[in-house]
C-alpha cells in the first residue's frame, strides 16, 4: 500500500488537481466520512462539505452522527473538540463497540483569538475571587461555544450551560430561571448584546478584566448589583466594525438595511438593523426581495459567497478594512487533501481528542444547551 502524501506533496498540487483528490476520498469512503465546514470557511473549501452551517447546526450535526469512522471539522479547534465530546460520547461508544470516531482538523493551528482569551486557571481564580464576596451558589457560568473543553467542562461542573450566538438569548432565559445573575466569558460583546436585548441595563452588567489583581478590577458594590459579569474578551475579527461605518454607509445609500453579527460592539449592533448569528445573517438574505441593499458586519469570506449567491441584491461589506477570520482562512485545500488521504489510508493525522474526564463534564453543559430551544 502506497503512503499517504505529504503537506508539502499537497502544497506542490493546484486548486483542481486537490479538488480532484478530495472527491476521490469522498467517493471511495463514501458516508464512513463527513466532512462540515463553517460559514467563515473559504468558498474552495466549502465546495467539499457535507454540511455548512453555524456553530449551533455544526455541533447539532455531530451529535446527532452514529456510525461514521471520520468527521474532518473545516473550521476551528474549539469546533473539532466540541465535535469530539459529542460524537464520542460514552453512550455512542458503546453503541460502536468502543470505536471512536475520528475527529480532524485539517490545520492544528486552526484556533480562535477569542477562546485564548479565557483559560481555565483564570476562570477558577475568578469564581474564587466571587466567593470571597457573593454566593457563587448565586451564578450561573455561561461559555459561549467558542471556548476550550475546559471551560464548557467548568461550565457543566457549576451548575452552568454553553451558548452559541443563535441559541444566546434562550440559554441566558434558562440561566436566570436558575439563579440570580451569570458570569459570561469569554465574549463580552455576544453577552452585553443580548442581555440587553433581554431588558438588562447596562449597569446591571460589570465588565470583568482577568489581568486584574482583585474582583477583575470592579468594586464590591458593582459585582453585588450586576446579574451579568462579563469577561473581557472579544473577536478581533468582528471587532473591527465601527459605528463610523454604519453612519457612512447610511450617508451614501440611505436605503441601506445593516445587517451585523452580535459578536461586534453594542455600538454597532445598536446602530444596524437586524443582528444575529451567521445563519441568521443568511436567511435575512434569503428572505429579502430583490433589489434590497445590505452592508453586513460579519466574516468577509462568508459576506462574499452572499454577494455571489445573490446577484439580485446588493450586497456590500460592512467596513472599509477587510475583516477576516485568519484562523479559519488556515484550512485550505492542501491541508483538507493531506489530511483526508492520511484517513483513508487509516492513518488520521490531527486528531482532536479531549480527555475523558473533561468530556464528561463537558458535555453535561452541551446537553443543558442542546435541551434549550432556540
Ligand atoms: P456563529 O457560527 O454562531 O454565527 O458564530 C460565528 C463565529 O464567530 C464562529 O467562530
Ligand atoms: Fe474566533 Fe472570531 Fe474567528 Fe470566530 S471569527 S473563530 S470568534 S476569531
Amino acid at each position: 500500500m502506497s503512503l499517504p502524501p505529504t503537506l508539502a506533496d499537497c502544497r506542490a498540487l493546484d486548486d483542481a488537481a486537490l479538488s480532484v483528490r478530495i472527491e476521490a476520498v469522498r467517493q471511495q469512503m463514501g458516508p464512513r466520512l463527513v466532512i462540515l465546514g463553517h460559514h467563515y470557511q473559504q468558498d474552495g473549501v466549502i465546495a467539499h462539505a457535507d454540511l455548512d452551517g453555524d456553530s449551533y447546526q455544526l455541533s447539532k450535526s455531530a451529535a446527532e452522527r452514529t456510525d461514521c469512522d471520520a468527521i474532518a471539522f473545516c473550521g476551528v479547534h474549539f469546533m473539532a473538540e466540541t465535535a469530539d465530546i459529542l460524537v464520542n460520547r460514552p453512550e455512542k461508544l458503546a453503541a460502536r463497540g468502543g470505536r471512536r470516531v475520528h475527529v480532524i482538523l485539517p490545520d492544528l493551528a486552526a484556533g480562535c483569538s477569542m477562546a485564548d482569551m479565557a483559560g481555565i486557571e483564570q476562570v477558577e481564580d475568578a469564581w474564587a475571587d466571587l466567593g470571597t464576596l457573593i454566593d457563587t451558589a448565586d451564578i450561573t457560568p455561561v461559555t459561549y461555544i467558542n471556548s476550550a473543553a475546559s471551560l464548557k467542562a467548568f461550565c457543566g461542573k457549576h451548575g452552568g450551560i454553553v451558548c452559541t450566538s443563535s441559541n444566546a438569548e434562550a440559554v441566558l432565559k434558562w440561566s436566570f430561571a436558575q439563579r440570580r445573575c451569570v458570569l459570561f466569558f469569554p465574549d463580552q460583546h455576544l453577552g452585553r448584546n443580548t442581555a440587553r436585548r433581554m431588558g438588562i441595563p447596562l449597569d446591571q452588567m460589570c465588565l470583568w478584566n482577568p489581568h486584574e489583581q482583585r474582583l477583575g478590577g470592579n468594586d464590591a458594590q458593582q459585582i453585588r448589583k450586576s446579574r451579568v459579569i462579563l469577561w473581557q474578551g472579544h473577536c478581533s475579527v468582528h471587532a473591527m466594525f465601527r459605528p463610523e461605518h454604519i453612519d457612512a454607509m447610511r450617508k451614501n445609500v440611505p436605503a441601506i438595511k445593516i445587517l451585523v453579527h452580535p459578536e461586534c460592539p453594542m455600538e454597532v449592533v445598536d446602530k444596524a438593523d437586524l443582528a444575529g448569528s451567521t445563519s441568521f445573517i443568511i436567511r435575512q438574505v434569503e428572505q429579502a426581495a430583490a433589489g434590497t441593499q445590505w452592508a453586513i458586519g460579519t466574516e468577509l469570506h462568508l459576506v462574499k459567497r452572499l454577494e455571489q449567491r445573490h446577484p439580485e441584491q446588493q450586497i456590500r461589506f460592512l467596513s472599509p478594512v477587510f475583516c477576516m477570520c485568519a484562523t479559519m482562512y488556515r484550512i485550505d485545500l492542501a491541508h483538507l487533501c493531506w489530511s483526508l488521504e492520511h484517513v483513508a489510508a487509516g492513518l488520521p493525522v490531527n486528531v482532536i481528542r479531549v480527555d475523558d474526564e473533561t468530556a464528561a463534564w463537558a458535555v453535561t453543559a452541551l446537553d443543558r444547551m442542546l435541551a434549550v430551544s432556540h
